[in-house]
């Protein structure tokens, strides 16, 4: 089993080359090359451009690499999509999506584009999203989909609820959306947190995302990244807690029973299967911290 972490996932603007240059060296598991919502319409060649030159040039693994590009209905797709087939990411993001249609027409261009396997992210960040998650999710039987992201702000805009009070009113379509992508294995990412400068804010709402079953948060800003890696991670106990489950059920005695009595408390088999994921995280991020740590020494 084979699972990438994805506790902290940055967006930086294209048309940004000072961040595009920093994007190699921070301690993130993804970056999200914007070319649509933080780049402005007159910017959106040199951003384009831009994001190339910087993935021609390369050094971002093993940083998971996406683009995200702008809507189909918009004047820059074409570009957006031909310039991706030119770079091959790991995956593309598709913003504005509304439904299953949607994504299976995403995932033509994508295959007439010669993308056929790269893979497919998508916002969740309209209503229709929300109202058509099942549907949306679905889709992973016949294209790419391979990760959700919550687009909160764009949420915020178009329902008119706000994001104030712990995201009270946001809650039932983040676990509607969890619930969706669940349904159909898919990785799904929390949304944005603007107020960069507050920290303890931020841990709060990560701590929120990770109860909620999120994988990580998409983050604004590089001081955001320590404390997104710390909450998605598994704890030291809860990596301890799995050795002790996986070698519980190792036990020939154990080996044809479906529940087991463990420090009191109850084990069964689907918590094996956690503990089995639990672990296999760990590893991966142990590798990830290696990596870095090698990076900067
Ligand atoms: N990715 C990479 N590096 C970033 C970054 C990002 N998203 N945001 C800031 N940085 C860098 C800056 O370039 C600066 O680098 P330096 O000091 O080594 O030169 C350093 O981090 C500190 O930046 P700071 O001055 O604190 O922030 P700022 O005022 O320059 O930028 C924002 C603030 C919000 C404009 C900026 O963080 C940003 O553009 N974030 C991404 C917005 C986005 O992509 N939105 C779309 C999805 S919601
Ligand atoms: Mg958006």
């Amino acid at each position: 089993m084979t699972i990438r972490p994805r506790r902290s996932v940055l967006y930086m603007p294209g048309s940004n080359t000072r961040a595009l240059e920093k994007g190699r060296t921070l301690p993130v598991d993804a970056l999200i090359l914007d070319l649509e919502d933080s780049v402005a319409p007159d910017a959106k060649d040199t951003a384009r451009q831009q994001v190339q030159d910087a993935l021609a040039q390369g050094g971002y693994a093993p940083r998971e690499v996406i683009i995200r590009i702008n809507a189909p209905d918009t004047p820059w797709f074409a570009d957006d999509l031909a310039m991706v087939a030119a770079v091959r990411p790991d995956a593309v993001l598709l913003p504005k999506v509304r439904n299953g249609e949607d994504v299976r027409a995403m995932s033509r261009a994508m295959r007439e584009n010669g993308l056929g396997d790269t893979g497919l992210w998508i916002m969740m960040e309209t209503p229709l999203a929300i109202l058509n998650a099942g549907e949306i999710a679905a889709t992973r039987k016949e294209t790419p989909l391979a990760c959700m992201v919550m687009g909160t702000n764009d949420l915020a805009r178009e329902t008119g609820a706000s994001l104030a009070q712990e995201r009270l009113a946001f809650l039932p379509w983040l676990a509607t959306c969890v619930a969706a992508a669940r349904a159909h294995n898919l990785a799904i990412i929390d949304g944005v947190y603007n107020d960069f400068r507050n920290e303890e804010g931020f841990r709060a709402e990560c701590q929120q995302g990770r109860l909620m079953g999120f994988d990580g948060k998409t983050l604004i800003h590089p001081a955001q990244i320590e404390a997104a890696n710390a909450i998605f991670a598994p704890t030291e106990e809860d990596v301890a807690w799995a050795e002790e489950i996986v070698k519980a059920f190792s036990l020939p005695e154990n080996a044809g029973r479906g529940a087991i009595s463990l420090n009191g408390r109850m084990v069964e088999r689907l918590h094996l299967e956690i503990a089995e994921r639990t672990l296999s995280l760990a590893r991966a991020i142990a590798e990830r911290q290696q990596h870095v740590s090698g990076e900067q020494s």
